[in-house]
């Protein structure tokens, strides 16, 4: 049946063919559920001024921090502000445009030219696809598209579209340092010492993958998820999208609609900080849902540890009262790993629990 299918869900949108495909392939929400958003939780998203981390007074930074910290702790995900950041630290808005222009035009190149970077393994450093990983996906597939790109510590482009590269580059250098900002204020919450965080995770050589997610019009937007419910494998997750909203964050047991505000990152936190953390902080359950009418695009950085050092609880935060939860693996493995799995919450991070922990957190 896969053979009939179209190798994206952009095809499918544009041909508009849906009665002779089968869009029951996609179906996986029950329409008739009640809603489990719960609009109330929307401004109450903390949020963090990324100027009153880097180019501030002590006393503002220690605020600022403070804040970061409650806000892992009890959201795993915040709303970074960067606009009012100096120069040279945050991530200019004509260069986030840029960025989804970009995405937006390599998805609209033939088909043919963006199956050439078909990737079949997930460190493959260029990967275009469709769902999640059509191949660990029995009877359902997600609205989605997909271009995931390593950028660090090896640059990966496609040459097309052109301008893309260059685009890329900027971004992931400016992302990658907010990304830091915003890990050492973690650290710091925590009151770790910075040299620890740069041991535990080797973050010089930190693995930075780039995602571009293209969302089309879905015909029955109530039967299907852009992205099921799932939480991201790195540190920190930035994203940032084109306007149209679709994103969903778990919070104490319901869902919260997110819509970034101008000049904003939604950020939150991935499994290895839950790992890094002892549990501390943890990981965001999100997930991306479609719509009948607009384009949604969103692109995303995501920070992680270095691919292969050991990532464990850092000892600070491991005692007597509170063990070590989880079990050291390398980044590389529990990528592996989650490729071949179907997206399922945190199903990978589970497999690290220690055993006689379970009732921790
Ligand atoms: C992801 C993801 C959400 C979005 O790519 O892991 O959660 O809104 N994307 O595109
Ligand atoms: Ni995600």
């Amino acid at each position: 049946m896969a053979a009939d299918l179209p190798n994206s869900v952009k095809q499918l949108s544009d041909s508009g063919a849906f009665s002779s495909l089968p869009l029951q392939l996609y179906a996986s929400r029950d329409p008739t559920a009640p809603s489990d958003v719960d609009a109330t939780l929307e401004p109450q998203i903390p949020t963090i001024d990324l100027s009153l981390l880097t180019g501030a007074t002590p006393r503002e930074r220690a605020r600022m921090v403070q804040r970061l910290g409650r806000a892992c702790q009890d959201w795993g995900f915040f709303m970074a502000r960067t606009f009012r950041v100096v120069v040279n630290h945050g991530v200019p808005e004509g260069l986030r445009q840029a960025m989804l222009e970009a995405a937006k035009k390599f998805f609209d190149l033939e088909e043919e030219d963006k199956a050439e970077l078909r990737g079949e393994n997930v460190l493959d450093p260029i990967r275009y696809g469709t769902s999640f990983n059509p191949k660990a996906e029995v009877g359902v597939r997600y609205w989605r598209d997909f271009l995931k790109l390593a950028v660090h510590p090896d640059f990966h482009s496609p040459a097309k579209p052109l301008c893309f590269s260059d685009v890329l580059r900027d971004y992931a250098t400016c992302t990658r340092r907010v990304g830091m900002e915003l890990l050492k204020g973690i650290w710091e919450s925590l009151e770790l010492e910075e040299n620890d965080m740069n041991k535990a995770l080797k973050l010089d050589s930190c693995f930075q993958v780039f995602v571009a997610n293209l969302y089309p019009p879905c015909p029955q937007p109530e039967l299907v998820f852009g992205l099921p419910p799932h939480s991201d494998l790195g540190l920190l997750t930035l994203l940032h999208q084109n306007g149209v909203d679709g994103l969903d964050v778990e919070h104490g047991g319901k869902w919260v609609h997110v819509k970034p505000l101008p000049g904003s990152f939604l950020v939150n936190a991935g499994d290895h900080m839950q790992i890094v953390t002892n549990g501390r902080y943890k990981s965001a359950l999100h997930r991306a849902m479609a719509n009948g009418k607009s384009t949604r695009v969103s692109v995303l950085t995501v920070v992680g540890p270095s691919l292969d050092t050991v990532v464990e609880p850092v000892a600070a935060l491991v005692s007597s009262e509170r063990p070590a939860m989880y079990r050291g693996w390398s980044y590389r493995q529990f990528l592996e790993c989650h490729q071949g799995n179907q997206l399922k919450e945190k199903a990978v991070l589970e497999l690290l629990r220690c055993r006689d922990h379970e009732d921790v957190i």
